[in-house]
């Protein structure tokens, strides 16, 4: 099975579907790899280093004719138009605002999968392309900014006089949000914040900076973990709050946005007028019509001697990390697809069934909510959608988990999220599970197989295997990175079981 890498076409684009290290990573997969001759120039991967990795160099036409096609930014109509029959795009596609994309790709009879529609579950967090490079984009923010800002952002003490840190206002605490706080921090300066969702507090103030709130209550939380769009109250409420910040802050770090909407506008010009001299804005949401009134989308603007930045590629100002992350969640989303000739588009998995946006010619968005599978199954949680459709996180029942011990395996298996990620597990598998270990205790104690040591071993680990879970499943899934899952996972259990 053939993957094909393109030279990104998008003005400015200097990032790379796969790095040299991606295509390692393809082959020892079992896939063959080509890349277009100059498709990793901007972000400093030679075509040798391609070669040396194991890929054939080839033009556009044979790259566009590879069995799956991986891209950074959607294709023009015109690079659509080189797909054709049994051909897969894996690519950020924006279904919603680029219909007619996708109508030329089910003309041609291939198949899409868009990476911005993959459900933000736990399980797929490593290919999570939102994430990955919402968190560079946060970090560079940061960078712009202290280079566009003509002061140090740690407070300075030496013989020659001193200065205070730099004051930092990052507006919306998600993922980029929460990296600027972290590289705005790194950089010594003072952080304060604010979000919509109650649930960032927890989040900001463990990154070391302080939580900003206003008077009215209300709960900016939508499906999915999202913000909705705030009352009109509420909206004039935060921009008091913004209108007194600017006259105190430095550099205002804005990253509102609400899925399928406009950015709402936070920062009005009088705001802007009433900051210092020399302070800076990154607009984050510049893309998305930007938080603050007078940004200009992709440019640096200046307005009473503040300084706008409406840098749109942030991104593409890191193309070496931004590639790299970005392959490495292709990688981990083919492994899940099947490696080399195994490679298969499957509808039963949650990710696959939600990101795949034109099947065999047939455009299938937006996504339908997911049948139940098994109408044996006990009734499943309800499923959870995102007002715009960008996130479905279902939870239908599964097929029974053929991985169980047989005595927790019964024939009428209770629903299950799909690959043991969900926190609901069944009375019965639980019931079964625990049967399972009495018995297993019983013939130990009975030294019917074990030797005398097995007894206090298997007690030390069983109670390490359930304070481990507790552990696992107490997290609040705000805080599920696969960081959290993997570590606590390991450390729970072999920590007590030490
Ligand atoms: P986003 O890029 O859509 O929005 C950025 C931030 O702006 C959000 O935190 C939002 O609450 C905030 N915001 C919206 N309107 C605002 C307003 N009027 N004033 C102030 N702030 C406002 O969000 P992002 O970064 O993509 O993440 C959204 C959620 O998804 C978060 O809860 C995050 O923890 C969660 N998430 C979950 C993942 C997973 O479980 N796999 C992966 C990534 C994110």
């Amino acid at each position: 099975m053939w993957v094909g890498v393109p030279r990104e076409v998008y003005p400015g684009e200097r990032r790379v579907a796969a790095t040299p290290e991606t295509v390692k990573k393809l082959k020892s997969m079992g896939f063959s790899v080509r890349v277009e001759a100059g498709a990793g120039q901007q972000a400093r991967f030679r075509d040798s280093a391609y070669a040396e990795a194991g890929a054939e160099l080839a033009d556009a036409a044979a790259v566009w004719g590879a069995d799956l096609v991986l891209k950074i930014r959607p294709p023009t109509l015109e690079e659509a138009d080189r797909l054709g029959a049994g051909q897969t795009l894996i690519s950020t596609l924006y279904p919603a605002q680029n219909r007619e994309l996708l109508d030329r790709i089910a003309a041609r009879g291939a198949s899409a999968l868009a990476l911005e529609q993959i459900p933000r579950i736990s399980r797929a967090q490593k290919m999570d392309v939102l994430s990955s490079q919402a968190g560079i984009s946060g970090y560079r923010a940061v960078v712009e900014a202290a280079a566009a800002y003509g002061g140090y952002f740690a407070g300075q003490m030496s013989a020659a006089g001193k200065s205070r840190p730099a004051q930092v206002l990052i507006i919306g605490a998600g993922v980029a949000g929460l990296a600027a706080i972290g590289a705005a921090r790194g950089l010594g300066a003072e952080v304060r914040a604010f979000d919509v969702r109650a649930a960032s507090r927890e989040q900001v103030e463990s990154m070391g900076a302080r939580f900003l709130t206003v008077e009215l209550q209300e709960d900016g939380e939508a499906a999915g973990g999202y913000a909705k769009e705030m009352s009109p109250a509420f909206i004039a409420a935060e921009m008091a709050l913004f209108a007194a910040q600017c006259r105190e802050v430095d550099v205002v770090i804005t990253t509102a946005l609400i899925p399928g909407k406009r950015a709402p506008t936070l920062i009005t010009a009088e705001m802007v007028r009433a900051m210092k001299p020399g302070s800076v804005i990154v607009d984050m949401a510049a893309e998305q019509g930007g938080n603050c009134e007078l940004t200009k989308p992709g440019e640096r603007a200046e307005e009473d001697g503040v300084i706008l930045l409406g840098y749109t590629d942030l991104p593409s100002r890191l193309p070496g990390h931004a590639s790299q992350f970005f392959g490495s969640n292709l990688t981990h989303l083919l492994t899940d697809m099947g490696s080399g000739e195994a490679f298969r588009v499957d509808f039963d998995d949650d990710v696959i069934y939600q990101a795949i946006v034109v099947h065999q010619g047939q455009v299938r968005f937006p996504v339908a909510l997911r049948p139940p599978r098994d109408q044996k199954a006990p009734a499943p949680l309800k499923p959870a959608v995102s007002p715009d459709a960008r996130t479905v996180e279902t939870a239908a029942p599964a097929k029974p988990d053929v991985s169980a011990p047989v005595a927790a395996a019964p024939a009428q298996a209770p629903a299950k999220k799909k690959k043991g990620h969900g926190h609901g597990s069944s009375n019965k598998t639980r019931g079964g599970g625990v049967l399972g270990a009495l018995t297993v205790l019983a013939l130990a104690a009975a030294g019917i197989w074990a030797p005398p040591e097995f007894l206090q071993h298997f007690t030390v680990f069983v109670l390490a295997c359930f304070i481990g879970w507790q552990v696992v499943w107490s997290v609040a899934p705000a805080l599920h990175t696969p960081l959290m899952s993997v570590t606590n996972a390991i450390s729970g259990i072999i920590v007590v079981g030490g």
